[in-house]
């Protein structure tokens, strides 16, 4: 049995009073009486103040990319260590604003997740088609392809991993994949995964990210290989992002 898990992705926004106010409301709302498992991915800067605040709770904190690298003259990057040392337990690795505004390609995203692993994180690797492999039909051919490139390398380790679909054109956009449509691709996902090992595989929390509000998430994570929600813009909101949780 595995246990819904359900992420907030805040992106690039927020502010220390945000961040306090939001997870304050989140702390207080959100005990071990839900059976979710719950994570917030904050801004690099927030993740401190984030790991402080939920300390006492059931709620963990991760981190939207990783660097690649260990350490060195890599201006501007963050390492998996640091991410470590500040208390974060997961990292976004390959969302489709990373591979599309920032140009990161499946290669480097398979080192992340190694990075990340080695440092005791948990990456949650993410996949999904662009609206016009969706509607040319080509769904299939680019998850596989990006699930492919992490299966291929025998160093990830399955049992310490989180997958995420998220179509890129349901992501804030307010589409989304239809829950027998979602079911879909989450169940090949799990297949491919299923081919390289069945144990992990069968363990293996896949979410479903796009668009996910609360009154389209129950529908969802009915289905049975969605394991849970990444949730954008609904995580910003606490009300939404507590319900989204209750529904897990
Ligand atoms: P959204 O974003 O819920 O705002 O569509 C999801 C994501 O980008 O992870």
């Amino acid at each position: 049995m595995r246990q819904p898990l359900v992420i907030g992705n805040w992106k690039m926004n927020g502010s220390l009073a945000f961040t306090s106010e939001l997870l304050h409301t989140l702390e207080d709302r959100i005990d071990d009486k839900i059976s979710c498992e719950v994570g917030v991915c904050t801004p690099f800067v927030y993740i401190k103040l984030a790991t402080e605040l939920t300390a006492n709770s059931v709620i963990k904190v991760g981190a939207q990319t990783v660097s690649e690298f260990k350490a060195g003259a890599y201006t501007g990057e963050v390492s998996a260590l640091m991410l470590k040392e500040l208390g974060a337990d997961w990292v976004l690795v390959g969302h489709s604003e990373r591979r599309t505004l920032f140009n990161e390609v499946n290669a480097a995203l398979v080192q992340k997740v190694l990075a990340a692993q080695s440092a005791g994180l948990t990456p949650v690797y993410c996949m999904g088609e662009t609206e016009a492999d969706y509607k040319s039909g080509h769904t299939f051919s680019v998850i596989a392809d990006q699930i492919g490139a992490l299966l291929d390398s025998d160093d990830v380790d399955l049992n310490n991993l989180v997958l995420a679909y998220e179509p890129v054109w349901a992501i804030g956009t307010g589409l989304t994949a239809t829950p027998d449509e979602a079911q879909k691709v989450h169940a090949f996902i799990r297949t491919l995964v299923k081919e390289k090992n069945i144990k992990s595989a069968e363990g293996l929390r896949i979410l479903y990210g796009g668009s996910v509000k609360p009154d389209n998430a129950l529908s969802l994570f009915g289905q049975d290989d969605i394991d849970g929600g990444l949730i954008g813009g609904a995580s910003l909101d606490a009300d939404a992002f507590i319900s989204i949780c209750q529904q897990a």
